[in-house]
């Protein structure tokens, strides 16, 4: 497949230690933090916080929003990483150039990444793109439209993964496609019936005509669930419904396009935070061409299950996110909290 990616100056450019920190624009904070916070979470859950001051914003972890079948903050990790790819963005969007610590500070555990303005030069035409798909870009779990994805858009993605720090391995429709969906289906059927996962879910579900600023709202999942199937339609999906008949969203439709599975070389918290920011940039570059992704975390959840994936599918690191991708043309923008809200005092 040809590579759409044009020569020159094309990302966001990876922060960059020289030169002397600007002040924040005091009237662009309540932007750059409603920007960062439309970031895709686990359950919206919105795991995250920031502290602003002349020279810096630190983003924190929120551990309140962690859920428990995430008992090592991975998930939440992730979710803060994509918050702070959707902060870089905005920074770019100012003109500056974002220069990004993580976890400066090890004696501060939530403290997740310290980020400060150097000089810089306009936001480049994709960089612009992938703004101006913030508002679109949404998790799809109902029908994709029965179009083939643009040409040269997966490897592009995959250079975004890796320009990240991680790695989008994609798995062709094939026998690897059914082992997959093989693990899949009955380890996530499993999750479904455990009383604490399906507490939380019901916790981070929101009925429809909810004020709610967070959590799954009954228009971004379908009743009963999707059960997926083996033949690259889509895998299982978490199920947000649990038999409550709430969900609006229709099922059914033509194949995903592609299967893909976001890997890190290592497993540790930074390498959460790297998954994060690929997540966040591969999903808005997808959006901008208004292809979408279906995620799945639900089998990676339970150990054992995560270990046979990586086994089975001879995967070269840590998997974090299984996504599926496909064309919509369609969009459904989920409620976000208010940057007043999200303030590390
Ligand atoms: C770490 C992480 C794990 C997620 N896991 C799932 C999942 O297992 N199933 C699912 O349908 N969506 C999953 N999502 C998507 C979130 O539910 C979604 O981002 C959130 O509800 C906000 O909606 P939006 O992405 O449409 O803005 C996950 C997102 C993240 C960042």
């Amino acid at each position: 497949m040809a590579s759409s990616i044009p020569p020159g100056a094309w990302y966001v450019r990876a922060p960059t230690h020289t030169g002397e920190a600007s002040p924040f624009p005091s009237g662009q904070v309540g932007y750059l933090i409603r920007t960062a916070a439309r970031a895709p979470s686990v359950h919206n859950t919105q795991p995250w916080r920031f502290k602003v001051s002349e020279n810096a914003i630190e983003l924190y972890a929120d551990p309140r929003r962690k859920l428990r079948i995430d008992p090592a903050g991975r998930e939440m990790l992730i979710s803060c990483g994509a918050a702070l790819f959707g902060l870089r963005l905005a920074i770019r969007s100012l003109g500056y150039q974002p220069n990004v610590d993580l976890l400066p500070d090890p004696a501060k555990l939530r403290l997740l990444a310290r980020v400060r303005l150097r000089a810089g030069t306009p936001p480049t035409a994709f960089e612009r793109r992938m703004l101006d798909a913030i508002p679109h870009r949404h998790t799809h779990r109902g029908p994709f439209a029965d179009e083939p994805l643009p040409e040269g858009l997966l490897p592009a993605l995959q250079h975004d993964a890796l320009a990240e720090g991680a790695t989008l391995t994609f798995i062709r429709p094939t026998v690897i496609y059914r082992q997959l969906a093989d693990i899949v289906g009955p380890a996530s059927h499993r999750q479904d019936l455990d009383p604490s996962a399906r507490n939380e879910v019901r916790r981070w579900t929101r009925v429809t005509g909810s004020g709610a600023r967070d959590g799954v709202p009954a228009r971004a999942f379908p009743a009963n669930g999707v059960t997926g199937d083996r033949q690259n339609a889509r895998l299982r999906q978490r199920d947000f419904d649990l038999g409550r008949e709430l969900g609006l969203l229709a099922t059914g439709g033509p194949p995903a396009a592609a299967t893909g599975v976001l890997i890190t070389q290592a497993d540790r918290r930074v390498d959460w935070l790297h998954a994060g920011q690929a997540l966040h940039r591969l999903l808005l570059h997808a959006a901008d061409r208004w292809v979408f992704a279906s995620l799945y975390t639900q089998p990676l959840e339970a150990a054992a299950i995560r270990s046979l994936i990586t086994t089975r599918l001879g995967l070269p690191g840590a998997p974090q996110m299984l996504l599926q991708f496909g064309r919509a043309r369609t969009t459904l923008a989920t409620p976000r909290r208010e940057p007043d809200e999200l303030m590390e005092l």
